[in-house]
Parts: structure tokens; C-alpha cells; sequence
């Protein structure tokens, strides 16, 4: 990743680091390990780069995007440990080391999830408090937290668990793919837009930007469970045939999701060249790394 994507995931893993870190009793301290295992693993930290960088870019306050980036990246984590369990995708190995239901116990690492996602609503509402622009904030807290629920991320995975071993129609094939991941992508660049108070047709364009990274971001996952190398993705190979699992190369094959993933990607970077009134070239960049990214 370039040096600009660097430095902001060193501010996010700064502020990470301070969420859980208080406690006054034993039982306390061991939960805060047990979120802190998989909070401070070593993720790639997109979403949360996403909402950073798009804030500066855009000129908005970077107070309260930071603190909004923080929860982004704890849902997006609680939503890996879940995703990992038994009664879902039953992984062992996730960013490289045991799952948390492995390392610890089913019960825990429900739990931690559990924990994870409450501390993020705790800190976006306190984003809100704290605001100089308290109606906007809330605006994008609303719009991370449609992004997250049944009609978001939590959708797409019900569709990706019922519809194990049974092929999709092309329709609701990309409902899954648009939900499970892409909305969590697209929620903190359209943040970033609110926070910033884009107007209505510019913060369009960004959404079609952000849907067209995320679509392609699992489609590169999707790839990469097929082809990739788990001692470089942290994650076991292969899974997704094992599981019967319906993704965009199980229906379209390899080179077709290949082929797309470069046109829906070149069709995200005409857009941002197209908003030439800002800045985009960290966006341009990110683009190219994540259609080639290994991990
Ligand atoms: C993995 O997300 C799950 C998908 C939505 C494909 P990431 O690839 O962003 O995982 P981390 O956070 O870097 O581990
Ligand atoms: C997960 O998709 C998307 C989530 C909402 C967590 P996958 O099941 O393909 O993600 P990985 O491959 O386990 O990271
Ligand atoms: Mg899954
Ligand atoms: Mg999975
Ligand atoms: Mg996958």
C-alpha cells in the first residue's frame, strides 16, 4: 500500500489501541483481550482509511470521522468473527492467526462480537454529542448504521448462509455480493460526503464510486479464496466450494470476474477524474492497488 494509505492506518490503529483498555475487574480485563485479539490483528483497514482519507479530501471534520472510521473498522471486525464460526463459515484461521471462537471458546467470541458492535454505536453517539455539525454526524451515523443491518451487511450474509449448495439467480447473486460487502465500503466514503455537506448529485457519484470498489473488493476476495495463498491472505483456501457457497466466479467463472473487476474499476476512476474539483489521486491510487491486491 502507498505512504498516504500508511499513515492513515497508523492514525486508525492509534485509535483502536485506546478503545478497550479500562477495566476494573478480572472478568473485565480478560474480555477486553479477548476483543482486543481480534480488534488489533493486523486487518488492512480499508474502511476506515476510506472514511479518513475521503474526509480530507473532501474538507470535512476529521474529529468526527476518526472517531466514526473507529466504529466502521469494529463492525466490519465483529462482523469477521461471526462470519467465522461454526454455525457460519467455521474458519480456523483469520488475519493470519486462530479465529477468535479457536483461540478462546464459541461463547467468547460471540460475546466479543457482541462487544464490538456495541462500543461502536457507544463511540458514534458520542461522535454525535461531541459534533460541530451534530444533524449531519447523526446523518452519517444513520447512513453507517442502515449499511450494517438487515437491509446491509447483515442481509447479504443471510442470503450467503441460506443459499449454501443451492446456485442463485443472477439477481439476488448480486443483492448478496452488493450487501455482505459493498454497502460496508460504500458507508464511509457516502459518510465522509455527509460529513463534509456534499450536495446530493456529487455524493451520487461517490456512491457509485464506493459501490463499484466494494463489488469489486469480494469479487477480489472471491478470486482470492480460489487462487490466492493463505500464508499471504491469513485466511484458509478453498473455503467457498467446500461451503457451497455462491459467488461471482462459481457463476461467471474466472476470467469473467477478472474482466469485470477491471471494467467496474476503470469505471469508478472515469467518475472520480470526472469530480475534478477535488483531489482524487489517493482514491485513483488505492484502485489500482486493490483490483491486483493479494491480501
Ligand atoms: C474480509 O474483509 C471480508 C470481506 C468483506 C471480503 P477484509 O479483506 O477487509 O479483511 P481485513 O479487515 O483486511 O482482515
Ligand atoms: C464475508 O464474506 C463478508 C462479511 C460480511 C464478513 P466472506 O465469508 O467471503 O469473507 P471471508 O473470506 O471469510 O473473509
Ligand atoms: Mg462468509
Ligand atoms: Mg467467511
Ligand atoms: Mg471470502
Amino acid at each position: 500500500m502507498n505512504k498516504a494509505y500508511l499513515e492513515a492506518r497508523a492514525l486508525v490503529e492509534e485509535g483502536l489501541k485506546r478503545v478497550f483498555t479500562e477495566s476494573d475487574n478480572a472478568y473485565e480485563k480478560l474480555f477486553n483481550e479477548v476483543m482486543n485479539y481480534s480488534l488489533l490483528s493486523g486487518g488492512k483497514r480499508l474502511r476506515p482509511v476510506l472514511m479518513v482519507k475521503t474526509t480530507e479530501i473532501l474538507g470535512g471534520p476529521m474529529d468526527s470521522a476518526l472517531k466514526i472510521a473507529l466504529a466502521i473498522e469494529m463492525i466490519h471486525t465483529y462482523s469477521l468473527i461471526h462470519d467465522d464460526l461454526p454455525a457460519m463459515d467455521d474458519d480456523e484461521l483469520r488475519r493470519g492467526r486462530p479465529t477468535a471462537h479457536r483461540q478462546y471458546s464459541e461463547a467468547l467470541a460471540i460475546l466479543s462480537g457482541d462487544g464490538l458492535l456495541n462500543k461502536a454505536y457507544e463511540i458514534m453517539v458520542e461522535a454525535i454529542l461531541t459534533a460541530r455539525n451534530p444533524s449531519d454526524t447523526a446523518l452519517c451515523v444513520a447512513t453507517i448504521a442502515h449499511a450494517a443491518g438487515e437491509k446491509g451487511m447483515i442481509g447479504g450474509q443471510v442470503v450467503d448462509i441460506l443459499s449454501q449448495g443451492s446456485p442463485l439467480e443472477e439477481e439476488m447473486l448480486d443483492y448478496l455480493i452488493t450487501n455482505k460487502t459493498a454497502r460496508l465500503i460504500m458507508a464511509p466514503v457516502l459518510g465522509a460526503g455527509i460529513l463534509s455537506g456534499l450536495d446530493l448529485e456529487k455524493l451520487k457519484d461517490l456512491e457509485r464510486v464506493a459501490f463499484l470498489m466494494g463489488y469489486s473488493f469480494q469479487l477480489r476476495d472471491d478470486l482470492l479464496d480460489l487462487t490466492g495463498d493463505q500464508a499471504v491472505t491469513g485466511k484458509a483456501s478453498n473455503r467457498d466450494e467446500v461451503l457451497g457457497k455462491n459467488t461471482y466466479p462459481s457463476h461467471y467463472g474466472l476470467e469473467k470476474t477478472r474482466g469485470d473487476i477491471d471494467g467496474f474499476l476503470e469505471e469508478a476512476t472515469t467518475i472520480l477524474r470526472n469530480m475534478d474539483e477535488y483531489d482524487w489521486s489517493f482514491m485513483i491510487e488505492l484502485i489500482q492497488e486493490l483490483r491486483k491486491r493479494e491480501k
